[in-house]
């Protein structure tokens, strides 16, 4: 069974026919394949989503599905009933599981025990879902309406700053090790990438694919792509106060910006927190994506969806 749970899941030329369906759905909207039909997808977020939650249940809509969208206080899952149970009852009702949740290991329980193909919405460990379509933003502005998408991104530098040891920091850079990217993270001592992902890189085949620095200017210098996240992820509410100020000077400012590549991408998943990780000026530059980013995970999610459907009905 096919899962998706992290960026190499995927092979490199599963990945590009992702890109390129990515492309021909958003082309199509409206008159997609009902390739979901008599699907019904779970949808479980055991954390808060505006762009994930809502992108999924139109995208399963809009390919003839039914989402069905779990809080995670709705089920047993946790309390008194395991994830390994719940994997495998959830698999005699629905076709697919799109899970939002804490310990990545819980997705990786829900795909070993269940028998229907399961997407990670955001782990702390990985958001591949977001990294996927945020190549895919850059990509399309690079390689136009029928250039090659995967070929524009290789060789391209992204600078990753603020919090660089969490989910989107770590899904940056199993990506730029997939996507043939160079990528550079800026952030505080002490929040260097942690072995979990440098452990997965590795067994991912991947070795010294990242750098990692304590200088933003260092980190921003000749970048095609600048990305920030907040700085206190869902779960760290409580050590926002520190992190505010331990993370101040890798604030993405219009003067950070202005010293990466003079058409660089300034990206973002949301949601942000304009005037700390990021200045307000600099989401209101042209050059800020962020809203393309976040329409693009419909495309994109529905790609995923489509190749998932397609390998488990085999
Ligand atoms: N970027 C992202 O995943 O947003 P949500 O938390 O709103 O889903
Ligand atoms: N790092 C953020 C990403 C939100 C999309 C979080 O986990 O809260």
């Amino acid at each position: 069974m096919k899962h998706f749970l992290k960026e190499t899941d995927f092979t490199p030329q599963e990945v590009a026919k992702v890109l390129e369906l990515a492309r021909e759905l958003k082309r199509k909207r409206g008159r997609n394949d009902p390739v979901l039909s008599q699907q019904t997808w779970a949808l479980i977020f055991a954390k808060a989503s505006t762009r994930t939650r809502v992108s999924f249940e139109v995208g399963i809509q809009e390919l003839g599905g039914h989402a069905l969208f779990l809080n995670k206080n709705d089920l047993h899952l946790g309390r008194s009933e395991s994830v390994a149970d719940t994997a495998r009852v959830l698999s005699r009702f629905v076709h697919g599981l799109v899970v939002r949740t804490y310990a990545h290991s819980d997705v990786e329980e829900l795909a070993r025990c269940g028998s229907v193909p399961v997407i990670n919405a955001l782990t702390d460990l990985l958001h591949p879902c977001q990294v996927y379509t945020d190549v895919f933003t850059a990509a399309e502005r690079w390689a136009g309406p029928t250039g090659n998408l995967l070929a524009a991104l290789r060789g391209r530098k992204i600078a990753f700053l603020g919090d660089t040891r969490f989910n989107m920091a770590n899904s940056w850079i199993l990506g730029a090790a997939l996507f043939g990217m160079h990528i550079v993270l800026a952030g505080p001592k002490g929040y260097e990438p942690g072995t979990q992902i440098n452990d997965l890189l590795k067994a991912e085949g991947f070795a010294d694919t990242y750098q990692f620095t304590t200088d933003p200017d260092a980190a921003v210098e000749n970048a095609d792509i600048v990305y920030t996240d907040v700085w206190a992820s869902m779960g760290q509410e409580e050590e926002a106060k520190p992190r505010r100020r331990l993370m101040q000077p890798y604030a993405v400012t219009a003067k950070l910006f202005a010293a990466a590549k003079p058409d660089a991408l300034f990206m973002h998943c949301l949601p942000a927190h304009p005037g700390e990780e990021v200045e307000q000026a600099v989401l209101d530059n042209p050059r800020s994506v962020v809203f393309d980013q976040a329409e693009n995970r419909l495309h994109v999610q529905k790609a995923i969806l489509v190749m998932l459907a397609r390998q488990a009905r085999g």
